[in-house]
């Protein structure tokens, strides 16, 4: 069910948004029925859940170091993995709608910021084995739970940059030649939140594709969010209330979104 705190901003949403009725662009027309709406099922889905329902059951009590605005409740130095799991994880239909962004966009180069237990990160690198695929993740006891789940999935084509996004993002950015996909799920805080945006509009192009997390999180999301859309690069954004999606296509007009999922 929805928290309480989002009741205004999910009803205001739900007033905005709308099932592509006045939708002029072929673009995103094509991208809401072929990939937000779409409610097939892929075999990955299950493969992906069952990790999901054995971290719920998980009762290994880590020593978590925290580095981002933690989950809504608090911030805890001691977090079993079957919390982390409730908490942390993106629900099951945004790692879906992840898995189908990169199986649809096929990227080459994929950041994922904000590793926790690997979850989403599965369900973006199953979508996409042939990817440089770097995720990241400050807590070393959250990173060692994501390697076992990686490793256990047969994602060897991962890397977990561990270590403060402050210091990792850009030194992992210089090294490669160009952005394809980001998700942006790391440290929900307005000011980190533009500086990796920033940092990695440093390798975007054309077809890049920036995935916000939680833009209606908190007032400090909602004005990171709003921050974003006004970028003079980006082009086209799409609101899904949970996630943010943006892109920069120079063939298609500036245009806001909202759409229902
Ligand atoms: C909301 S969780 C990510 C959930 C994950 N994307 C999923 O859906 O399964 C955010 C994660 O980002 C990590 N994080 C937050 N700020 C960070 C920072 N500055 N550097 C590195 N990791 C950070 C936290 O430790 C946490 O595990």
């Amino acid at each position: 069910m929805l928290p309480f705190r989002f009741a205004k901003d999910y009803l205001l949403y739900r007033l905005r948004s709308f099932k592509l009725h006045g939708v002029h662009s072929p673009f995103i027309f094509k991208l809401y029925h072929q990939v937000i709406q779409h409610d097939g099922t892929y075999y990955t889905y299950n493969e992906v859940e069952e990790l999901r329902q054995n971290l719920l059951q998980d009762a290994r009590v880590l020593q978590v170091t925290d580095f981002g605005a933690g989950p809504i409740g608090g911030n805890k130095k001691e977090r079993s993995v079957k919390e982390i799991a409730r908490t942390s994880a993106k629900p099951v239909k945004y790692g879906q709608l992840l898995y189908r962004l990169v199986n649809h966009f096929q990227p080459e180069v994929i950041f994922d910021l904000g590793t926790s237990l690997g979850i989403t990160t599965a369900y973006m690198a199953e979508a996409r084995k042939m990817a440089k695929f770097y995720t990241f993740e400050g807590c070393p006891a959250i990173a060692a739970v994501a390697r076992e789940n990686l490793k256990q999935l047969g994602l060897r084509h991962v890397q977990l940059v561990q270590g403060n996004l402050d210091d990792t993002l850009p030194a992992q950015v210089k090294k490669v030649e160009k952005l394809d996909f980001v998700f942006f799920d790391g440290n929900h805080r307005y000011e980190p939140t533009m500086r990796y945006f920033n940092t990695c509009l440093a390798k975007h192009h054309e077809y890049s594709v920036f995935v916000i997390d939680d833009i209606y999180w908190s007032a400090e999301m909602k004005k990171a969010w709003q921050e974003i859309k006004q970028h003079p690069k980006v082009l086209q954004t799409v609101d899904l209330f949970f996630v943010g999606l943006v892109f920069f296509r120079t063939s298609q007009p500036k245009e806001h979104f909202t759409l229902y999922f």
